[in-house]
C-alpha cells in the first residue's frame, strides 16, 4: 500500500458540495471513488470532471441499507481502503430550548450515526487487510460549540469523540482514522442558514475569508494516503486560523 494510487474510495455525501470536491480530488490522485449519496439529480460526471467508479444511492441514518450498500461497493471493487464520511447536514438556526425534536433526531442520525453506521460497515473489511485510511468530515463547530446550532454542533463533537475511540481501538491494525474540521465553506448547506449566521461565522475567520473546496480536498487526499502513516485519532482544522486548539 505504498501509494494512493489505484486504491478505492468510498465518499458519502458526494452527490454535491463538499463530498464531490473530496472524490474529485481523490480521483484526480488516481483513487477509483465510488459515490454514496441520497440523490444523484444534481451529479453530472461531465460537469464533475471525473468518471466514478460507481454511484450508490444509500441513506447513511441507516444502518441496514449502508451495510447493504458496502457489500454492494466491496463486490464492485474488490477492496475499500479509503472511507470519507462527509454526507451531513445542518439542521435549523434556532435556540437550543426552540429545537424541533424532530430535527434534532435527524440531524444526530445522519451527521452523527451515519459516521457511525459506515465505520461500522468498513472496519471489519479494512482490519482483515491490514489496511485502511478512515476520515470522517466533522466541523469546528464540534470543537467550539456554536450558539443556534446546538444539534449540529453535538453531532459534531460526537464525531470527533468517536473517531478518537475508534483510532485508539484499530491503531495496531494499520486503519487509521482522522477527522477534519472546517470553518465555512460555500456550499448549499448554506441555504439553510440566515445571512446573519454566515456573516457571524466569516468575522470568527482571521484570514476574512471562507474555506475552498478544493482546500478540504487536499487535506483529505493527504490523511487518506499511505503518507499519513502516524496520526490517527486526530482533529485537523480547516479554519483560517480560527481554531485555537
Ligand atoms: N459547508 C460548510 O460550511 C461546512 C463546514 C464544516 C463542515 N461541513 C461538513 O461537510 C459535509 C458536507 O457539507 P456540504 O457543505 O458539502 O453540504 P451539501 O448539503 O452541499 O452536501 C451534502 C451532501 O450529503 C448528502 N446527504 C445528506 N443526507 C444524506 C444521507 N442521509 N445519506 C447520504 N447522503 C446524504 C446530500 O444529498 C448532499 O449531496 C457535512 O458533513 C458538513 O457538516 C460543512
Amino acid at each position: 500500500m505504498s501509494s494512493i494510487k489505484g486504491q478505492t474510495a468510498i465518499v458519502t455525501g458526494a452527490a454535491r458540495g463538499i463530498g464531490l470536491g473530496i472524490a474529485r480530488r481523490l480521483a484526480h490522485e488516481g483513487v477509483r471513488v465510488i459515490l454514496w449519496d441520497l440523490d444523484f439529480a444534481a451529479f453530472d460526471s461531465e460537469a464533475a470532471g471525473f468518471k466514478p467508479l460507481a454511484t450508490q444511492v444509500v441513506d447513511v441514518s441507516d444502518g441496514a441499507a449502508v451495510e447493504k450498500a458496502f457489500a454492494q461497493s466491496l463486490a464492485t471493487a474488490g477492496s475499500i481502503e479509503i472511507l470519507v464520511n462527509n454526507a451531513g447536514i445542518n439542521g435549523p438556526v434556532v435556540p437550543a430550548w426552540e429545537y424541533p425534536y424532530e430535527d434534532w433526531q435527524r440531524v444526530i442520525a445522519i451527521d452523527l450515526n451515519g459516521t457511525f453506521h459506515c465505520c461500522r460497515a468498513a472496519v471489519p473489511h479494512m482490519r482483515e487487510r491490514g489496511y485502511g485510511r478512515i476520515v470522517n468530515i466533522a466541523s469546528i463547530a464540534g470543537k467550539e460549540g456554536v450558539q443556534f446550532i446546538s444539534g449540529y454542533s453535538a453531532a459534531k463533537a460526537g464525531v470527533i469523540a468517536f473517531t478518537k475511540a475508534l483510532a485508539k481501538e484499530l491503531a495496531a491494525d494499520g486503519v487509521i482514522a482522522n477527522c477534519i474540521a472546517p470553518a465555512m465553506v460555500e456550499t448549499e448547506l448554506m441555504r439553510e442558514m440566515t445571512p446573519e449566521h454566515i456573516k457571524a461565522s466569516k468575522a470568527k475567520i482571521p484570514m476574512g475569508r471562507l474555506l475552498q473546496i478544493p482546500e478540504v480536498g487536499a487535506m483529505v487526499a493527504w490523511a487518506a494516503s499511505p503518507e499519513c502513516s502516524f496520526t490517527t485519532g486526530f482533529v485537523f482544522d480547516l479554519t483560517g486560523g480560527r481554531a485555537t486548539y
